[in-house]
């Protein structure tokens, strides 16, 4: 015998959990299915495990998905406020860390515990290790055929994320049951990612590998002003992660580093009164030591500031203002936190997350195509594309 719901999720992470508590609240019954062990494990490893669980500032500009507009409805309904609300009833202390972003003082562990408290008390019924091997649609709503037996709910709402981690169990299974139904999906690809370089570049930087710098990192108009790292593999630290959504195979990306010094200025100025000193001591005074260094020597400028012409410091600091890398790729869905594309939002009701061709099929959460920046904004699309569902399921 099948067991019978309102409404059955599959994947129970960050917006499959919030679907179920505000479905259950509002007296449906809710049936959870996630193939993993545990719920929300990637809010446990999130923001270094202590979950940059929203942004006080998020609103449609943070977004990228093939129809800007889409999001605007579900951000507007539930916003940063309505779950801080929620995580202070909780008691779970927070704090700004910067920009905007809201991180757990202790543990992201508090905000899965939070969920699963809210969806226990509203009768959720959460089930764990299930496989789902079929999903199909009958006069009786949708038929789950799954390890745990039969499952029948009048909806279904997709929220099994997107491709990036497979070792967490990302499945692209969402995409799957969009086209089984008929639905569109995007190009998807790896977002919030490292960028890697090819083995001649890596050699000439592997001796800048860990050093870490405030940078504006653009890509065309868009640009990000935040720390960049340089790793063994090519690039990384916030604002390359934020490049790479935007980034695509073949383009450059431009660097600026520390872009409130005036380098040229300062290059002058130490030249008019000290002009013994070497150039890569002048630029150490805001750079890095080994970044100095670098810049001087592949510049062929270690030397004396008074050997050196105007016009060579000029070049020089147009350099560290103007740095243009062309990254071979990225490390992809191994290390990427979001899925850029997804099931596209011309398909769905941006007001409920309803498909718009098959009555009682939702999704929502990564698995759609609105994808947000680094800082909390991801989360703040699951809470509240979970939110649009489960008020209006
Ligand atoms: P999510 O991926 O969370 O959940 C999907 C669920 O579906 C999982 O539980 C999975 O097991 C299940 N599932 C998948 N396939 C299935 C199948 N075939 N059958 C059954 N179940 C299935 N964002 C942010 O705002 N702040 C942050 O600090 C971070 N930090 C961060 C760090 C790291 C390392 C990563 C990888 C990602 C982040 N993110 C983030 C992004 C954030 O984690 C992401 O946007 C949300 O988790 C997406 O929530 P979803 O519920 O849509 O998918």
């Amino acid at each position: 015998m099948a067991s019978k719901y309102d409404v059955a999720i599959i994947g129970a992470g960050a917006a499959g959990m919030m679907a179920a508590l505000t479905a259950g609240r509002r007296g449906k019954s809710v049936i959870v299915l996630d193939h993993a062990k545990a719920p929300g494990e990637k809010i446990r490893i999130s923001g270094g495990g202590r979950c940059n669980f929203t942004n006080i500032h998020a609103g449609p500009k943070n977004y990228i998905s093939q129809n800007p507009h889409f999001a605007k409805s579900a951000l507007a309904r539930y916003t940063p406020s309505d779950f801080i609300a929620m995580v202070d009833r909780h008691g779970i202390a927070w704090h700004e860390k910067t920009l905007g972003q809201l991180f757990c003082d202790d543990s992201a562990k508090d905000i899965i515990r939070m969920l699963l408290e809210e969806m226990r008390a509203v009768h959720v019924d959460l089930r764990l290790s299930c496989e789902i091997s079929e999903v199909g649609k009958g006069a009786d709503g949708f038929r789950l055929s799954t390890s745990e037996g039969p499952v029948i709910a009048e909806n279904l709402v997709v929220a099994c994320g997107g491709k990036s981690i497979p070792k967490m169990g990302a499945t692209g299974f969402a995409y799957r049951i969009a086209e089984q139904f008929g639905l569109p999906v995007t190009e998807t690809r790896p977002a919030l990612v490292p960028l890697t370089l090819d083995p001649n570049l890596l050699g000439e930087l592997s001796e800048l590998s860990g050093v870490a710098i405030d940078a504006d990192v653009a890509h065309g108009k868009t640009r990000f002003r935040e720390a960049l790292l340089f790793t063994h593999r090519g690039l990384s630290g916030p604002a390359i992660l934020q490049i790479s959504s935007y980034w695509r195979e073949g383009d450059e990306v431009t660097l600026s580093l520390e872009p409130g010094v005036d380098f040229a200025e300062q290059l002058k100025t130490a030249k008019r009164e000290n002009g013994r000193q070497q150039v890569q001591t002048v630029l150490a005074q805001h750079l890095p030591k080994r970044l100095a260094q670098y810049l001087a020597e592949t510049a062929k400028l270690e030397r004396s500031l008074a050997d050196l012409p105007d016009k060579a410091l000029s070049s020089l600091a147009e350099r560290i203002r103007r740095w243009p890398i062309k990254p071979a790729g990225s490390e992809g869905y191994r290390t990427a936190e979001v899925t850029l594309g997804g099931v596209d939002t011309d398909a769905l009701d941006s007001r409920t997350m309803q498909a718009k061709s098959v009555p009682g099929l939702y999704f929502i959460g990564e698995c759609v195509d609105v994808t947000g920046w680094l800082g909390g904004f991801n989360f703040q699309w699951a809470w509240a594309s979970g939110h649009a569902v489960g008020e209006n399921i």
